[in-house]
């Protein structure tokens, strides 16, 4: 006979309310309760918001996103209008205020157990490299703020920075932030690769950008290829936009993430020696048979408009067009990396602030997520 019994996985702070929603499902029938270690994707967690919210959403919101889970029930000991908000936006199914009513978990469960499968959410985020030609040009002040605007313009939106700079990355002075966790507890773990255990490792910014820091210190390069292309793969279906500072490595790694990337932007100055250097990266990707030179944008840093070197030359040189420049302000950038500051919150007004703005505006699209108006919840709670 086919089981077609709908897998539940239950996630609550509380023991004793674990114990309670797993009765009140066995008296349900039709469910099979899952561990909490259990891999295999189920079509239900009750999940208990906890003080944390912020953490507790995007948690949930990976879940979903990785097709961990399909859909949600949530509860909470606090009910107020802000929680019930996101819970509708998140498109929970229902909310249950505690002390939870086991008439009104048992009505929604056989609503659940006999209502139709929820259509599969596989919507993979944008995977954008960011490759310096050289030393220096920029490269980490430009994946830092593109990341930062990408979630100052979009809030809906969620944005992940990868540092690939492992011995010697500064993202976390970039954005005064000391990580408890880094590429060393991936390089330690890559069988556990999995949304939880990525969000735990990653450091939330106040500008709602998350980190995946590098140590910072040598001794923790040993991770493959294939444990990279793994963990991005993970982190594209649990954030709109993944962004990489990718330094200048064109090593085994990087190879990988240029053949996975959406978009890779390179970065360039207009020097002469920066020039050839870029020129020679064109070659190494034609050379390796990837990206294709659609996905390669070159992005010229620290412009002077009066440059001996016009954007026109540099073209020309390149035999591919100039998608973007970003103005030379030394005063400010200087300015932001001494003080852990991005740059919207030094200058935002700025020149330079307002062309990250519009350079991150070419990545989001405008569509909002709608929220869900099906949940039966809404009703009861705003009528
Ligand atoms: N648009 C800009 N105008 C003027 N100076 C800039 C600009 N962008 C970056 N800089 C300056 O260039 C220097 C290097 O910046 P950053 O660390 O971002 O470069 P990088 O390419 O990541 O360097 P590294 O190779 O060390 O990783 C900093 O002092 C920064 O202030
Ligand atoms: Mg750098």
């Amino acid at each position: 006979m086919l089981d077609n019994k709908k897998r539940v996985k239950i996630d609550t702070k509380d023991q004793m309310l674990k114990k309670k929603f797993e009765y009140i499902i066995s008296s349900t029938g039709g469910f099979e309760i899952l561990s909490e270690d259990d891999k295999q994707p189920a079509d239900l967690l009750i999940f208990e918001v906890g003080t944390d919210t912020d953490h507790d959403f995007h948690v949930i919101q990976s879940l979903l996103q990785s097709e961990a889970v399909t859909d949600i029930f949530l509860t909470s000991k606090k009910s107020d209008q802000d929680l019930l908000l996101q819970s509708i936006r998140i498109g929970a199914k229902e909310f249950f205020p505690q002390p939870i009513k086991d008439d009104e978990v048992k009505k929604a469960l056989k609503k659940f157990r006999e209502g139709p499968q929820s259509s599969k959410r596989i919507k993979l985020g944008q995977l954008i490299n960011i490759m310096g030609s050289k030393g220096g040009v920029g490269t980490t002040t430009i994946a830092v703020n593109l990341a930062v605007s990408l979630a100052e313009i979009a809030a809906s939106k969620s944005v992940a920075l990868v540092d690939m700079n492992m011995a010697t990355g500064e993202t976390p002075l970039f954005l005064d932030l000391r990580p408890g966790y880094h590429w060393g507890a991936i390089s330690k773990n890559i069988t556990r690769l999995d949304p939880t255990f990525i969000m735990n490792v990653l450091s939330k910014h106040s500008s709602g950008i998350y980190l995946f820091s590098s140590p910072g210190t040598p001794g923790h390069e040993n991770v493959s290829p294939e444990a990279v292309e793994r963990l991005l793969n993970i982190m594209r279906r649990m954030f709109d936009f993944v962004v990489i500072d990718s330094g200048q490595l064109l090593d085994l790694i990087s190879q990988k993430i240029h053949q996975i990337s959406d978009t890779v932007l390179l970065i360039t100055i207009l020097t002469l020696p920066c020039i050839a250097n870029t020129k020679k990266i064109f070659k190494i990707y034609d050379f390796w048979g990837y990206p294709r030179k659609g996905k390669v944008k070159i992005v010229v840093n620290r412009y002077l408009k009066n440059s001996q070197v016009t954007l026109k030359d540099a073209e020309e040189s390149f035999d591919h067009s100039i998608f973007w420049n970003l103005p030379n302000d030394f005063s400010t950038t200087f300015a932001a990396i001494n003080q852990g500051k991005v740059l919207s919150a030094i200058e935002p007004k700025a020149e330079i602030t307002k062309k990250f703005r519009r350079l991150a505006a070419t990545f989001a699209s405008k569509d909002q997520k709608p929220a869900n108006k099906n949940s039966s919840f809404v009703k009861r709670w705003f009528s």
